[in-house]
């Protein structure tokens, strides 16, 4: 098993990696716990494949579980499913020293964890990620959310897990649409932060693509370790953290022009990556060769980037609701170098949009994933 820490003193917890850790899932809890009961937060399709394992290992470790399931889909992630799932925390009796279990996707992982931090002014939480991008990225740090209609995860909170249990099997029965999604969040701390990680990925395209289990053992490891790093020194996003947000502005806003659901996340983030890194490249700030290697990654390793037909302007106006705008500018995290990022809040509307209609037709002509 591989461990990583995240340091936030008394609110610090553990990430355990491991294959068929699952079924260690219920001991594992039993030693942080406050009290016996758990509410397991899922989804029909998570539950039906997962869901009887993180039951038996929860309830051998002495849990009284009560199994709340919301509708599967980003459509789902909103306001009204919350309410449903903190009705059912009232009905099964969650008090204030129980925990709230997510076993699923970042969906389930934003939503579960956005229920138990207003639940009760917030009770414990853990992790218990199943796709790609949840054990990579959303199951770590705390951002718990849900969709409103005008914007991306507008909703939400700061509520750290008090444990991921990350079982690297629940991978082999993810559709590939979600693994490549999972990649485009994998892809950004290669970027962004850790040249070495990035050129990791560029000699293991192939094995990638195999879904090869000693290459995901150890992005799985490298990712949850950039990740922690960040948000121990960046919890409340105030400066580094952002980082993390790479191509989302522009992602957030395809997603929500979409109705959230016609794109995974993943697949926007990387469609708003490919106008980050034209508008880098625009702004003098990437060097023409270094956009290259980005675009042969993507390119290589096929991950489906099909940008909707929406009209620039209307992108950049549904960019205009994302949290990240400080007096109604956009502040924009931009790849300087491979490894490298700075955070621009002046680049003018006019380059805004070109860097949009780029990758509109960049991501036609490269013919990502075909
Ligand atoms: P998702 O949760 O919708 O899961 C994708 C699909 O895979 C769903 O249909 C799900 O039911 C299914 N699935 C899950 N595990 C499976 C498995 N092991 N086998 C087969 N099918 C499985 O999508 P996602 O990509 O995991 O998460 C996207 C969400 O994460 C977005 O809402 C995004 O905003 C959020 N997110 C949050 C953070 C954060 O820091 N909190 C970071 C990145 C993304
Ligand atoms: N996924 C962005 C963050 O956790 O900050």
């Amino acid at each position: 098993m591989q461990e990583l820490e995240v340091s936030l003193n008394e609110r610090s917890y553990f990430i355990k990696i491991a294959s068929g850790l699952l079924n260690d899932a219920g001991a594992l809890l039993r030693g942080i716990s406050r009290n016996n009961k758990v509410m397991l937060v899922s989804n029909p399709t998570v539950y039906s494949l997962y869901g009887q394992k993180a039951l038996d290992s929860l309830e051998k470790a002495g849990f009284t579980v009560h199994v709340a399931l919301m509708p599967d889909g980003e459509a789902y992630k909103n306001m009204d499913e919350a309410l449903k799932i903190l009705d059912e925390g009232f009905a099964c009796g969650l008090e204030r020293g129980s925990t709230v279990a997510a076993l699923g996707g970042g969906v389930v992982g934003d939503l579960a964890g956005f229920a138990a931090a207003i639940y009760q002014r917030g009770i414990d939480f853990v992790q218990f990620p199943t796709t790609l991008l949840a054990q990579v990225d959303s199951s770590v740090g705390g951002k718990v959310a849900v969709n409103h209609p005008r914007g991306k995860n507008l909703i939400g909170a700061f509520h750290q897990p008090r444990l991921v249990v990350i079982d690297t099997d629940t991978l082999s029965t993810l559709e590939k649409r979600d693994y490549y999604s999972g990649l485009g969040e994998v892809f950004k701390y290669g970027i962004v932060n850790d040249e070495s990680f990035f050129a990791y990925l560029e000699e293991q395209v192939e094995q990638i693509a195999a879904r090869n289990k000693d290459c995901l053992a150890y992005i799985i490891y490298n990712s949850c370790r950039i990740k922690s790093e960040i948000v121990a020194a960046d919890e409340k996003e105030e400066g580094w953290r952002a980082v993390l947000n790479l191509g989302h502005t522009f992602g957030h806003a395809i997603e929500q022009l979409t109705g959230y659901g016609s794109y995974r996340h993943g697949e926007a983030v990387a469609m708003g990556t490919m106008a980050a890194i034209y508008l880098a490249w625009d702004e003098g700030l990437l060097p023409e060769e270094e956009a290259s290697r980005i675009k042969e990654l993507y390119r290589k390793t096929g991950i489906p980037i099909v940008f909707p037909e929406l009209n620039p302007e209307e992108v950049y106006q549904a960019m205009l609701n994302d949290k990240k705008v400080v007096n109604g500018r956009l502040r924009l995290i931009l790849p300087a170098g491979i490894g490298a990022f700075t955070i621009r809040d002046d680049c003018s509307k006019e380059k805004i949009l070109k860097a949009i209609a780029k990758a509109q037709s960049d991501c036609q002509a490269v013919k990502f994933g075909g």
